[in-house]
């Protein structure tokens, strides 16, 4: 009998020191934020999620693990936003001409052509209160914007030189989702067509698209260039990242990592501020010196005449956007229509 009772109270405290065991292990178990882009580890974007890995894996002592998948390696371009949503990844910094499928609109209205010239001015209106209208829009549909990246100007590629308006005729044009985009190709008279990132160099290699449009640092690090016999300098379009992340994972954080991750978001929005300029200014004199691709950059009248061609797609939007939203854009981006 005392035997019994013996081996009872062992079997009891061995139990009790598995769940004890079981439950510190559980409590070292580290939070897992998937970091899904589609670009390649050498772009500034890719570049800036493997700062924000590092800086989120030291300032929280390892509570919180960064996995990043660079290269539509685990997400393409529309799928990434439905996986954030369900949250099956936790972190992503698309193209802000991506959100239209997620029934926010108000984002394409950065794509009016030429609306933004200036690098200091498009990173300042993208850090201006005014984005809490837009970042209010995204929230209501599960997404939470943690910064803006703004990665430079816009340059064409194609495979015949595009230096007047009239050359885009009749050009295949591979677009990003925005409906502003959709009408500046329309209105140059090209055929756009919306396809993922990472299908972009094979379906100019194939010749599904004539040509699209970048930064250089995209076109270089997805090598663009073998497959595009020219470039313009165009500056015609921005290309600005939103960092973003699930609501619900964001928000049920413990409280005690919510100061270091906004540290690290803050301190990887800034390396990614001083990469990209660079890193597109380097990019464009690589492809030059390729020898691969003919780059002509726009002249000031050249540019006044693409100007004048794209401005009824400024027209065209007030219907969409609203006169006085433009108006309001217009301001904070410097923007002056020129006069007719
Ligand atoms: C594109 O689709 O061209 C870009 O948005 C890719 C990127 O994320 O830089």
């Amino acid at each position: 009998m005392r035997n019994k009772l013996l081996a009872a109270v062992a079997v009891a405290a061995l139990a009790a020191t598995s769940v004890l065991l079981a439950g510190a292990a559980f409590a070292q178990q580290p939070i897992v934020i998937k970091f899904s882009h589609v670009v390649s580890p050498d772009a500034p974007k890719g570049k800036a999620a493997v700062v924000f890995k590092e800086l989120v894996e030291k300032y929280t002592n390892g509570k919180v693990k960064v996995e990043v998948y660079p290269n539509s390696s685990l997400y393409k371009d529309k799928e990434e936003l439905e996986a954030l949503q369900l949250g099956s990844v936790q972190i992503l910094a698309p193209s802000i001409s991506k959100f239209g499928p997620l029934g926010v609109k108000e984002y394409d209205v950065f794509d009016l052509p030429f609306l933004m010239s200036d690098d200091a001015r498009a990173r300042q209106m993208m850090a201006s209160p005014m984005m809490a209208e837009f970042n209010k829009k995204l929230e209501a549909k599960g997404v939470s914007p943690l910064a803006y990246w703004d990665n430079g100007a816009h340059v064409y590629t194609a495979n015949k030189p595009l230096i007047r308006p009239e050359d885009f005729r009749g050009m295949k044009m591979r677009i990003q989702g925005s409906r502003v985009l959709d009408a500046v190709a329309r209105e140059l008279g090209a055929i756009p067509q919306i396809i993922a990132f990472g299908e972009l160099y094979q379906t100019l290699q194939t010749g599904v698209a004539d040509g699209e449009d970048n930064v250089p640092s995209n076109i270089w690090t997805q090598k663009l260039y073998d497959v595009q016999k020219h470039l313009t300098v165009s500056y015609h379009g921005r290309l600005t990242y939103a960092l973003v992340t699930n609501k619900k994972f964001w928000d049920g954080l413990p409280a005690d990592l919510k100061a270091p991750l906004t540290r690290a978001v803050k301190e990887s929005t800034e390396f990614f501020d001083e990469t990209a300029a660079k890193d597109n200014e380097d990019a464009l004199e690589k492809i030059k010196a390729s020898g691969k691709v003919q780059v002509h950059v726009l002249t000031d009248e050249e540019k006044k005449a693409w100007v004048a061609k794209l401005m009824p797609v400024h027209k065209e939007m007030q219907s969409r956007f609203g006169k006085d939203f433009i108006d309001k854009i217009y301001k904070a981006s410097g923007f002056t229509p020129p006069q007719s």
